[in-house]
Order: C-alpha cells, then sequence, then structure tokens
C-alpha cells in the first residue's frame, strides 16, 4: 500500500425522506473513520442505530447526503458507471440472511459463479473452475456445487455466500451481521474462516454486529454507534475491556452470561427505556436520555470527538481517561 488507508470515511451523512411527510431521518449523522488494508473495524449498537446504511454507503449502494468516503484514495462518486462496476467487485457486502443472494432455482455452484460471469471477462469454463477453488476455500466440495440451496445447511450457504464474493477477488467486505443468522454452535466455525481467509488473502473487513462478544474477538478496532452517530472508538480490547462512553458501559454490562468473566461488569447497569426516534433524536447529546451520568450540558451541545486515549475516540461530555465507575 502507499499509505493511504483502504477506506476513508470523512463526516458521513446518509438521510431518507420519510415517504408522505416532510420528515428526514439522519440513519448515519456525520461518522468519521479510516480502515487501513488488512485491518478488522468492528462496528456495534442496537437495533436501527444505523449500522446496516453505515455499511451500505461504504460499498456505494446507498448515496451519501453529505460527507465523503474513498476507497483505496479514489471518491466513488466520481467514477464513470464501467469503473464503478469493476470499483464494486473490490468493495463488497454480505449480508445476515445466506438466502438473500442464492438463487434457490440455481445450484450452489452456478449462484457463486453468476457474478464473474457476468463480468464477461472469463470463459464460462474458467468461471466454473474459479467457482470450485472458492468453494473449496471455505470448506465446500464438488457436492455441494451440485445442490440447491435448501438442500445445505444455514453454515453451508453462508460459506457458499462468501465463495461468491471471493470469486471477485474483493480488498474490503463488509459483513454485515453474517453470522447472526447462525445457529450459536457453528458461529465460531464461520468467524474462524473469516480470520483464515484474512490472513490468506490479505482481506480488509467491517464487520457489523450487535453481538458484542463477536466484534470484541475478530476486530481489531472498534466503533459504538447509537442514533446515527458514534459514540466510541478504539482498540477493540480497551472498548470491550475498558470502556470510556456510558452507552459502551451499557451495552457491556447487559450483556448475557457467556461473556468472559474479565468483560463482566460488577455491577449490572441497565439500559433504561427505548432508543428514542431517530426522526426527532434527543438535543445535544443523543444519548442522554438513557445515559444515568447525564448532565444539563449533555441537553444542550453536541458533545466533541475527543481522543481521550492514544487511538480511543469517545463523544461525551463527562467520559474522562479513566473509565466511569458503573452506576
Ligand atoms: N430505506 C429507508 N428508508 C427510510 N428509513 C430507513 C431506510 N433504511 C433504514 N431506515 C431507518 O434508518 C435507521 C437505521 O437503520 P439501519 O437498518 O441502518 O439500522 P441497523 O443498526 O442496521 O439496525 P439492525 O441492528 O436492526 O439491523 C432506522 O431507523 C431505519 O428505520
Ligand atoms: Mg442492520
Amino acid at each position: 500500500m502507499n499509505g493511504v488507508p483502504l477506506l476513508q470515511v470523512h463526516d458521513l451523512q446518509v438521510e431518507f425522506a420519510l415517504k408522505g411527510t416532510r420528515q428526514t431521518l439522519k440513519a448515519v449523522n456525520g461518522v468519521s473513520f479510516d480502515v487501513g488494508a488488512g485491518e478488522t473495524f468492528g462496528i456495534i449498537g442496537e437495533s436501527g442505530s444505523g449500522k446496516t446504511t453505515l455499511g451500505r454507503a461504504l460499498v456505494s449502494l446507498v448515496a451519501p447526503t453529505r460527507g465523503r468516503i474513498a476507497h483505496a484514495g479514489v471518491d466513488p462518486t466520481t467514477l464513470t458507471a464501467a469503473q464503478l462496476r469493476v470499483e464494486r467487485r473490490q468493495f463488497q457486502i454480505i449480508f445476515q440472511d445466506p438466502n438473500a443472494s442464492l438463487n434457490p432455482r440455481m445450484k450452489i455452484g452456478e449462484s457463486v459463479a453468476e457474478p464473474l460471469l457476468v463480468t464477461g471477462t472469463l470463459t464460462r469454463q474458467a468461471c466454473h473452475q474459479a467457482a470450485q477453488q472458492a468453494l473449496e476455500r471455505v470448506g465446500l466440495s464438488a457436492a455441494h456445487a451440485d445442490r440447491y440451496p435448501h438442500q445445505l445447511s444455514g453454515g453451508q450457504k453462508q460459506r457458499a455466500n462468501i465463495a461468491r464474493a471471493l470469486t471477485l477477488h474483493p480488498r474490503l467486505l463488509v459483513c454485515d451481521e453474517v453470522v447472526a443468522a447462525l445457529d450459536v454452535s457453528i458461529r465460531g466455525e464461520v468467524l474462524n474462516l473469516f480470520a483464515e481467509l484474512q490472513r490468506e488473502l490479505g482481506l480488509t473487513y467491517v464487520f457489523i454486529t450487535h453481538d458484542l462478544s463477536v466484534v470484541a474477538h475478530i476486530s481489531d478496532r472498534v466503533a459504538v454507534m447509537y442514533l446515527g452517530r458514534f459514540m466510541e472508538m478504539g482498540p477493540a480490547e480497551s472498548v470491550a475491556h475498558a470502556p470510556l462512553h456510558p452507552y459502551t458501559q451499557a451495552l457491556l454490562s447487559a450483556e448475557p452470561v457467556p461473556l468472559p468473566a474479565s468483560m463482566r461488569q460488577e455491577q449490572r447497569m441497565a439500559l433504561n427505556g427505548d432508543i428514542p426516534s431517530p426522526v426527532a433524536p434527543p438535543s445535544g447529546c443523543v444519548f442522554r436520555t438513557r445515559c444515568p451520568h447525564a448532565l444539563p450540558v449533555c441537553a444542550e451541545q453536541v458533545p466533541a470527538w475527543n481522543e481521550l486515549k492514544p487511538g480511543h475516540w469517545v463523544a461525551c461530555h463527562i467520559a474522562q481517561a479513566d473509565p466511569l465507575p458503573a452506576i
């Protein structure tokens, strides 16, 4: 690499106009971060916090309302349609539902070869050979290639999806809840496959999940998202073991028991109430209505994005470099 991060995101905002009203919803509201080549960047947050919308924006599936994205230094919005088609092969997203991108009427081998066939760069035979190799790389065999999606388990289908992405030699994969639909017993296997592929192929991941234990396990750095904003971002180890933002602390203490003892808080801090409507988010700090530490200033001013420790950023009026005591 020439020193430019593979992915650069600056002040990204994605807004949706709500049909039949004059209202808009800021699903992503001013998010900035970089991801280096070969890195895994985790994003966690509750349902509706904007993770999928951010992921879709990262691979040009939804247009930013404000801000900039660069893929290896190039803004995809400046590309021609033909250039964007090539770009899309290198910057891809894999979704939660393994059925979504597998045609139920196509054999697995055909589905895996399809994106490569569409590029028109290789013969049919070469595409099927590449699909076969990709299937083997993710732990599936020629016998699986000959089956239909309903004849595969959830884990096998997700492996086929990964193979489908691999045939195009991606550089960045946005993985959106890719193990959430799988049985707990096979999540570890599929996560290990992602880790192996990264080592082998030098892939870069943006790993989206609402499960802190998954993200802490696989990521180098983690960002915590709430109502379209990043609350905290830092090394996975620090965010998972010594979170500085009250929201992350609450998420961590709400984790179910399988969490390692070292990651559990002495006292569990419940998150009060539901996430406010993203159409009318709270003034100042968007988390303040659920924050046990909230002060008057939290309603008045949007907290700055401060680097409280090296590489560890927090948007909070009261957080300090040493973690707040649990309430
Ligand atoms: N196409 C759309 N039009 C209008 N609103 C949308 C659209 N897509 C998403 N939203 C809204 O944007 C917000 C963020 O949604 P998003 O799917 O990005 O959240 P998420 O963090 O991925 O949630 P989950 O954990 O449930 O997958 C939600 O309030 C959602 O209702
Ligand atoms: Mg989502």
